[in-house]
């Protein structure tokens, strides 16, 4: 018998009840954050620089309990945790509950929790909460991004010479050669200016935002860059791994920008390094 060929409906994604759900943990997790900084905190030690704190744990539980019990069945990958995976979902959750942990130890006020979703390997929120100064980054795939609720764009700084750039390093800087330090010398001469803030997912933000206007770095991690990924692109940014190729969470290499500086940006990273 011929069957006849009616295609499946699309499901409509609930956009509304998910960017809802990522705010509120986002901003309770924030909040559990701000509460450690007044009372304390016990500090781990994962290597001599890479700390971990018991705020970290306790964001991310708050973080998972607010995602779960509003969407039981979805994974979650979550940077303390690493995998949860009670049931196969196109939905998954990438966590991190702190961004800028040293920061955070040191009462730097520049941290995050950032919460980003993929939908059938696709990243389509970002929501990354700063409770120091109260900023809330939220973004869904093609209905832009926002801060606290005002759009936001990238800037339109066209050369190097204009920029204000930013990068991280890695926790391993001690003990590899790969370890950004070529890269910042080279761009240090180049770039307006150049900072170091201790948070990829902020910095991925103020490149949103226009407040810098490209930012690089090696050896990150799906969680540093899963929400904020998704900010950038909605703000009109460019975002590719070191050779030019659209950016992967998962590939390690990160290079965020404006858009006018890119192709500059990717010349310096890929420029010999001068022999000593
Ligand atoms: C770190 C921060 C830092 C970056 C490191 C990350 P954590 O994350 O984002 O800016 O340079 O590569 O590991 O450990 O504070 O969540
Ligand atoms: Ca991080
Ligand atoms: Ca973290």
């Amino acid at each position: 018998m011929l069957q006849s060929r009616v295609p499946i409906p699309h499901e409509p994604l609930p956009e509304d009840a998910l960017l809802e759900t990522a705010i509120t943990a986002g901003r309770k997790a924030g909040a559990l954050l701000l509460q450690y900084t007044a009372d304390g905190f016990r500090i781990e030690y994962k290597n001599p620089i890479n700390l971990v704190t018991e705020a970290d744990h306790a964001a991310e539980q708050c973080v998972i309990d607010h995602i779960r019990g509003r969407f039981p069945s979805h994974r979650f990958l979550a940077e303390e945790r690493g995998s949860v995976e009670p049931t196969p979902s196109p939905y998954l959750w990438i966590i991190d509950p702190l961004d800028g942990t040293t920061n955070f130890t040191h009462g730097y006020p520049a941290y995050c929790v950032s919460i980003g979703l993929e939908y059938k390997g696709r990243c389509i929120l970002g929501v990354i909460y700063d409770p120091s100064r109260n900023e809330l980054f939220t973004a869904i795939e093609q209905r832009g991004v926002q801060l606290n609720g005002r759009s936001i764009h990238v800037s339109e700084t066209m050369t190097l010479d204009n920029s204000l750039l930013v990068t991280g390093f890695a926790y391993d800087i001690r003990e590899t050669p790969r370890n950004n330090l070529d890269h910042f010398c080279k761009f240090a001469v180049k770039a307006q200016g150049l900072r170091r803030t201790g948070s990829a997912a902020l910095d991925l933000c103020y490149v949103a935002a226009g407040r810098f206007d490209g930012f690089w770095e090696v050896r990150l991690n799906p969680w540093d860059m899963a929400a904020g990924s998704v900010i950038v692109r909605e703000a009109g940014g460019r975002l590719t791994d070191f050779s030019g190729k659209d950016l992967s969470i998962y590939g390690q290499e990160l290079v965020a920008s404006n858009g006018q500086i890119h192709e500059a940006m990717l010349t310096v990273l890929n420029q010999e390094s001068p022999q000593a």
